[in-house]
């Protein structure tokens, strides 16, 4: 019997995570469709009801239920644990739903697929303390990366996040900036420069050391003004392309057990999103 798979939003007709999962199963021959549901915050609980009695055989969930879903599902690992969020649903054989978050093992697959382990050992600047920053310190940190310094607009979240974490600090935005050498990798975890509706960047990477591995989490565009800035300065520079099509490609393996092709769907995303 066909089997299909669902992303779950508000809003959801941007996502292009159906059109990757639909080419991995074909790649895969597999008998099997991914569809895009745009479900309202109020209606978060009937739907996931109605997923489960019309035989959805397991979701991604997006932008802004990924922490709202948690109560509706019987369990979740860990890594959705330490970061209150949820990006992926299994249906287990007995009809229980596990939820656990593929975003902080992606964005490290994607780094090491590129730069293999060189940022190992070295110092981290993580922008941002928001929901992606948290998946992301989560990965490194199970990876054995850090110590992790996190700066952001409202110090207070990043305390949060530090206090959380078993070893990271928080930085004001100056700061960081003043002492931008110290760093060897630096992730840019914030929603400046995304789809061009924030213009503008974050941090001012100009004290950047040349070498020092830089990346952003957005991808649409390919390069934000931040992204630029480090490359001009001497950066190795990484956009968000890599981790989008590696959480998914984490997901895709819990559902069907098979390890979908992730560099050539990457030149796929990127070509299609002007690159
Ligand atoms: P996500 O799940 O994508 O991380 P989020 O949890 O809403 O989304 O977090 C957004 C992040 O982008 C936060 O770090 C936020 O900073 P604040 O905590 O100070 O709000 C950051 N951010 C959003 N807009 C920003 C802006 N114009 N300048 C600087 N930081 C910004």
């Amino acid at each position: 019997m066909k089997k299909w798979y669902a992303v779950i939003g508000d809003p959801i007709s941007q996502s292009m995570s159906p059109n990757m999962h639909d080419e991995w199963f074909k790649d895969n021959n597999m008998n099997a469709s991914y569809s895009p549901h745009h479900i309202y915050p109020e209606h978060l609980g009937e739907a996931v009801e109605s997923l489960k009695l019309l035989g959805c055989s397991g979701w991604n969930v997006t932008v802004p239920h990924k922490s709202a879903i948690i109560p509706f599902l019987d369990d979740i690992d860990e890594s959705a644990e330490v970061m209150n969020a949820v990006n992926t649903v299994e249906v287990l054989p007995d009809g229980s739903l596990r939820g656990s978050n593929t975003d902080g093992a992606g964005f490290v697959q994607s780094l090491e697929e590129m730069f293999g382990q060189q940022c190992l050992e070295k110092k981290v600047l993580v922008i941002g303390a928001g929901g992606a920053a948290r998946g992301i310190c989560y990965g490194l940190q199970d990876k054995g990366y850090g110590p992790i310094y996190i700066a952001n607009r409202t110090i207070e979240k990043a305390q949060q996040l530090a206090e959380d974490l078993p070893n990271a600090k928080a930085l004001t935005i100056t700061k960081a900036e003043n002492i931008l050498e110290d760093f060897g990798l630096i992730i840019q975890t914030t929603s400046v420069g995304m789809n061009y509706a924030t213009t503008g960047m974050p941090l001012n990477p100009s004290k950047v050391l040349a070498g020092t591995v830089v990346a952003d989490i957005i991808y649409n565009p390919l390069e934000t003004e931040f992204l630029k800035a480090a490359r001009e300065n001497g950066a190795q520079t990484m956009n968000g392309v890599g981790m989008f099509v590696h959480q998914g490609a984490l997901a895709f393996e819990k559902w069907t057990g098979i390890q979908p092709n992730t560099a050539s769907m990457i030149e796929k995303i990127t070509e299609k999103l002007g690159g």
